[in-house]
């Protein structure tokens, strides 16, 4: 799935949600770190907050939480390096509460927004903790699904162009 900005920005419902967290500056600078190789930070959280939202409505659960927490859960501007000089643990372990900080700074956060946030990370460290809600553990499973397809994005592109090179000489081979 290619996350395009008019997927999110269509939808009104979507859009009431998060559309004054998108107005901080703060936020907003995600878009200029590369995240996942080929997104940005902003771009990926978005992602992650959008198809999260989608899972939430269908399922009736709190969908302004997802959106909004699933929107800050990675909200934070430290590179690896940056955050591997704090010396508090591993990056996954504490990009997480870098975000719940920058957040809250940002909006007030509920328990369950605190604990998406906080948690997202399962399964990938010891040191988060298990999720509490349903939310949560629907925005730790998207964030893992939107991670690989950002991943895996610019190597299916590659894959997809090599098909169509091939293609191409195979149709003036036979013409
Ligand atoms: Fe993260
Ligand atoms: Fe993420």
């Amino acid at each position: 799935m290619e996350f395009v900005r008019s997927i999110w920005e269509n939808d009104k419902d979507y859009m009431t949600l998060v559309e004054d967290l998108l107005e901080s500056e703060d936020l907003l600078k995600l878009d200029d770190i590369t995240h996942h190789h080929y997104t940005t930070r902003l771009i990926h959280s978005l992602f992650v907050s959008y198809v999260s939202y989608k899972i939430a409505k269908r399922l009736k659960l709190n969908v302004r939480a997802v959106a909004r927490a699933g929107l800050l859960h990675d909200f934070f501007h430290e590179c690896r390096e940056e955050i591997a000089l704090m010396n508090e643990g591993s990056h996954n372990c504490v990009h997480p509460k870098i975000a719940v900080k920058n957040a809250q700074r940002l909006t007030e956060l509920s328990e369950l927004e605190k604990d998406i946030i906080l948690k997202h990370m399962f399964l990938t460290t010891t040191g988060v903790g298990i999720p509490k809600y349903k939310e949560s553990m629907i925005v730790t499973c998207v964030d893992k699904y939107c991670a690989i397809n950002e991943v895996s994005t610019p190597i299916r592109m590659k894959a997809k162009a090599k098909l169509a090179e091939w293609s191409l000489k195979l149709r003036v081979v036979h013409a």
